[in-house]
C-alpha cells in the first residue's frame, strides 16, 4: 500500500485529458517556454517538483504540499542525497549561462554533468519547469523543446531520427525508462510513454504510447491509478 502511494506520489500533475484530446497539434510555440522564467527561478521550480514528490511520499498528504522556505534543509539534503536533482540544476545552470551568451563555460558544466552524473543535454535545450529525472545515468536530450513538469525516468533518447528534425515534447508528459523519442515529432501534454517504447510518430495529448515501435495503447483517458516505477524520492 505505502508503495502504492510513493508511486502515486511521483506522477507529474495530472491535466484534464477530456480537454487535451481535442488539442491534436503543438507546436514549439505553444510548450511552456522557459524563457519566461530566471535561471534562479527554473533551479527553485525544479526543486519544488522534487520537494512535492519527497513531501508526499513521506507525509502522505498529496493535497498540501507546504512551501518550501519552510523546508530548506530538506530541500539542501535531497540536492545533497538525488543526483538526478544535481544534475538538473547543473543543467539550469549552464542554460542560463547560455542564454546569456557566455562563451564555452556552459559546454564546460555540461561535459562536467556527463561525467559526474551521466546526463547528455546540450546547454541550449529549452526545458520548462518542474523538470523530475529520478536516475539522469544514460539519458540524451536533444529535443527541439520540452515542456513543463516532465518526468524523464531514466536510459532515455529524445533525439533525431537519420535526418528531418527534433521532437517537441509537451506539459506533464511521463517517458518512461529507456524509452526512445525519435524524429521531427510531437509528444502532446499529459501523454505517457512506455519503458523501452521507440516512438517513431506523434502522440496526441494525454494519450499512452507503449512498444517498438511504439503504438497508442490508450487514447486520452483519466487515469485511476499512476504509471508504475517513476523512481520517488524516498
Ligand atoms: C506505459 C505505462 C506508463 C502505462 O502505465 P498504465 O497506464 O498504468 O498501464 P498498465 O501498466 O496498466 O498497462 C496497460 C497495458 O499496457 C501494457 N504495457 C504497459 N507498459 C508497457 C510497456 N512499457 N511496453 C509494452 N506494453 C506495456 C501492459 O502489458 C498492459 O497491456 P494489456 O492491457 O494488454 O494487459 C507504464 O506501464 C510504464 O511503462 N511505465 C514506465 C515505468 C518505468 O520507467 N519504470 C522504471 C523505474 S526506475
Amino acid at each position: 500500500m505505502e508503495a502504492k502511494e510513493e508511486i502515486v506520489s511521483a506522477l507529474p500533475p495530472q491535466r484534464d485529458v477530456s480537454q487535451q484530446a481535442t488539442q491534436t497539434t503543438k507546436s514549439s510555440d505553444s510548450v511552456s517556454p522557459p524563457q519566461r522564467f530566471s535561471t534562479l527561478r527554473l533551479i527553485i521550480e525544479d526543486i519544488r517538483a522534487w520537494h512535492r514528490l519527497w513531501y508526499q511520499s513521506h507525509w502522505k498528504d498529496a493535497s498540501n504540499p507546504p512551501r518550501l522556505r519552510r523546508h530548506w534543509r530538506e530541500c539542501l539534503g535531497l540536492v545533497w542525497a538525488y543526483s538526478g536533482l544535481r544534475a538538473t540544476i547543473m543543467f539550469r545552470i549552464g542554460y542560463g549561462l547560455k542564454r546569456r551568451h557566455v562563451f564555452i563555460l556552459p559546454h564546460i558544466i555540461g561535459t562536467w554533468n556527463l561525467i559526474l552524473h551521466g546526463l547528455d543535454i546540450p546547454p541550449y535545450i529549452d526545458i520548462g519547469p518542474g523538470l523530475y529525472v529520478p536516475h539522469p545515468v544514460g539519458t540524451v536530450i536533444t529535443a527541439k523543446q520540452i515542456g513543463a513538469n516532465v518526468t524523464l525516468v531514466s536510459g532515455i533518447t529524445i533525439g533525431m531520427r537519420g535526418e528531418g528534425g527534433f521532437p517537441i515534447i509537451g506539459d506533464n508528459v511521463y517517458i518512461g525508462a529507456g524509452a526512445r523519442i525519435l524524429g521531427g515529432i510531437v509528444v502532446g501534454d499529459g501523454a505517457s510513454i512506455g519503458a523501452n517504447a521507440v516512438v517513431l510518430k506523434d502522440v496526441p495529448p494525454g494519450a499512452t504510447a507503449v512498444g517498438v515501435p511504439a503504438v497508442i495503447k490508450f487514447p486520452a483517458r483519466a487515469r485511476e491509478t499512476a504509471p508504475q516505477g517513476t523512481g520517488s524520492p524516498t
